[in-house]
This record gives C-alpha cells, sequence and structure tokens, in this order.
C-alpha cells in the first residue's frame, strides 16, 4: 500500500527546491530525473534538470544537445537541461590548486616544485568528484532556479559525494589550525606585527563556508528529498537498503521509494508465455519484501513497451509517476 504517493510528498513539502534520485546502475534514475523536472516545471516552477557525471545521458534522454551549458528542453516552458563539462571543471580545479599551491611553497620557503604536489593530489579519483560536488554547489548557490533535479551517479559516489561535505569540514578545520598556528609562529620569529595577506587561509575560510552552507542546504528536509529507485529484483533492493541507511546516518533526508519496470498484470492469461508469467512471479516475490521494508514507497511504474526518450515518453511517465 501506498500511504502517500510522489504527488502527495511534494504537496506536504511545497518548498522541495534540490531533488536527487540514487540506485543501483540500470534502474531508471536518469528516466525519473527527467520525469521530476518535467513535472516540477509542468507546475509552472523554473526547473534545472543537471548532471554533473563525466558520463552524460541527459542528452540521449532529451533527444537534444544539452551539453556545456543550460538548455531550454523543446516543448516544455520552464524547463532546462544541463551537462556540466566535468574535464573542463577539473582542469580549472588543477590551475587554481597550482597557484595556491605555488604561493603556499614560496611562503614557507620550501624549493619544490608545484606540479609534482598538484599531480599527486589530482591523480586521486576523489579530486574528480570533488570537482563534480563543487559543480552542483555552485550550481545550488546562483539560486537561478525554483528546483534542481539532479541525475546524480550511482550509488557509492553519490554518498561519498555528499558525505564529503562533513569530511571537508573536518579537512579544513585541521587544515586552518595548522596554518594560524605556523602564520603566528613566523609573526613571532620575525617581530613584525604587520597582517599579511594570506591567499590560502582566505581560500580555506571560504572552502569551509561553501561547504557548511552546502550541508546546511542538503540536509533540510523541507528543501532536500532523495528518492531511491529500485526493481523488484533482489539486487538493486539490497543496494537501495543499504543507501538509505548510509543517509539516514548522514542526516541526508530521504524523499522515499520509486518501484519501476513493474510488468503490468492486466492480459496476463493461462496463454502468455511461460517466460512472461516467471518474471510476473518473480516481481510479485520481490513486491512482498519492498511492501515490508520501505513504508514510503511512493510510486509504482509500469514497464513500459519501449524504453523512455524523449519529451513525449517522459510526459507519460510522469502520468505514472505522479499519479493521483
Ligand atoms: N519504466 C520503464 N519502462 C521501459 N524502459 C525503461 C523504464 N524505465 C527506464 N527504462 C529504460 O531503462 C534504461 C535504463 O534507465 P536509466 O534511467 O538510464 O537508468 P540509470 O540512470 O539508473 O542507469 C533506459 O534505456 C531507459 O529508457
Ligand atoms: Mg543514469
Amino acid at each position: 500500500m501506498i500511504t502517500a504517493s510522489m504527488q502527495e510528498f511534494f504537496t506536504q513539502h511545497p518548498d522541495i527546491k534540490y531533488v536527487f534520485f540514487g540506485g543501483k546502475g540500470g534502474v531508471g534514475k536518469t528516466v525519473m530525473a527527467g520525469t521530476a523536472a518535467l513535472w516540477r516545471a509542468q507546475q509552472g516552477r523554473r526547473t534545472l534538470l543537471a548532471s554533473t557525471n563525466p558520463v552524460h545521458s541527459l542528452s540521449s534522454l532529451l533527444d537534444q544537445n544539452v551539453f556545456g551549458a543550460p538548455t531550454p528542453v523543446n516543448g516544455v516552458p520552464n524547463l532546462f537541461a544541463y551537462e556540466i563539462d566535468t574535464k573542463d571543471t577539473i582542469e580549472r580545479s588543477k590551475v587554481e590548486l597550482t597557484q595556491k599551491i605555488q604561493w603556499f611553497l614560496k611562503y614557507a620557503d620550501i624549493k619544490t616544485r608545484a606540479d609534482e604536489f598538484v599531480e599527486s593530489a589530482t591523480m586521486n579519483p576523489a579530486f574528480e568528484e570533488s570537482a563534480m560536488f563543487e559543480n552542483m554547489i555552485d550550481l545550488m548557490f546562483e539560486d537561478k532556479y525554483d528546483t534542481y533535479v539532479f541525475d546524480t551517479a550511482p550509488t557509492a559516489n553519490t554518498r561519498r559525494l555528499l558525505g564529503m561535505s562533513s569530511v571537508y569540514g573536518m579537512w579544513v578545520n585541521k587544515m586552518m589550525q595548522s596554518r594560524e598556528e605556523a602564520k603566528s609562529l613566523r609573526e613571532l620569529l620575525s617581530y613584525s606585527r604587520k597582517k599579511e595577506k594570506d591567499p590560502l587561509m582566505d581560500y580555506l575560510v571560504n572552502l569551509r563556508m561553501r561547504m557548511e552552507r552546502a550541508k546546511h542546504l542538503l540536509t533540510d528536509a523541507e528543501k532536500t528529498a532523495f528518492f531511491f529507485v529500485t526493481l523488484p529484483e533482489a539486487l538493486p533492493i539490497a543496494v537501495i537498503k543499504r543507501f538509505i541507511d548510509w543517509f539516514y546516518e548522514f542526516g541526508i533526508p530521504v524523499g522515499g521509494v520509486i518501484v519501476n519496470m513493474l510488468i503490468d498484470k492486466e492480459g496476463i492469461t493461462a496463454d502468455t508465455p511461460e517466460f512472461v508469467r516467471n518474471r510476473v512471479a518473480m516481481q510479485d516475490h520481490h513486491m512482498e519484501d519492498i511492501w515490508a521494508s520501505f513504508s514510503d514507497t511512493r510510486a509504482l511504474v509500469p514497464l513500459f513497451e519501449t524504453e523512455v526518450r524523449g519529451v513525449e515518453m517522459l510526459k507519460r511517465t510522469a502520468g505514472q509517476l505522479f499519479k493521483d
């Protein structure tokens, strides 16, 4: 039984501004993100559907090139879509980081070249994720839209991405503490009381502020909702169970569960091929687990006869995802 549908959830949370979809690969996260964004736009809210993944799929979902800039979606007033150029962000972060490190090495009188530090820092896969996270919060802070729907990276990445705001916070605090100590020591040694300009410190203070602001928004249950998409199958269910636990741990608001690709049982008779009847029985079995495990199941979306592509198909999906 659905106790509160998708539509009821949004009615009860009228100020939702940031919407995310998580779940195993291939369960329909991109489709649901596109569908929710379309529905929000149809409600008259200026909506941005954004992808921060290095591997994009919005252009293919919408049958329209939306790479590199927020682009109005043809035929849907109020809807914009945007695949962010992650490579470009990473390059820019590298340049910025190099400048900071160069300044620091000079300040600390260390005769090492900055590029060695930068290489080791940026070779880390966390660097790419952090660039994606920065892209996301930049969009949020710009505040040009009423609703943001993010087509997020698969499971583990997403959690790390959001969990990172607390990790960042701790890291920056530690860095700032050592910077303050180094600075006062230096001031003491040079007997100079004059205040030096400190770009690294400015950067750290700014970073910490941004992270705190991001965390504040992402943990606000009136503004943020994270939905989990599953199929009535064992593996995708196991993935979102774990996922939901993590999110409660981080204090990130869970909007509920969406079950996708349910086979329509109407029209199933004894003449229906055994293959289909077997799959229906399997889905029935896993639906029992879903009802028992997720009291916040919001929608059951049927398996369509084709893939979901283009605005017309998204409208049809919205009719199911936001059924009264
Ligand atoms: N209800 C559905 N009926 C039919 N095809 C679907 C449905 N939901 C998703 N699909 C298709 O399944 C594939 C995977 O969906 P996608 O949204 O890309 O998954 P994810 O983003 O979770 O990896 C796509 O080809 C999509 O069109
Ligand atoms: Mg996807």
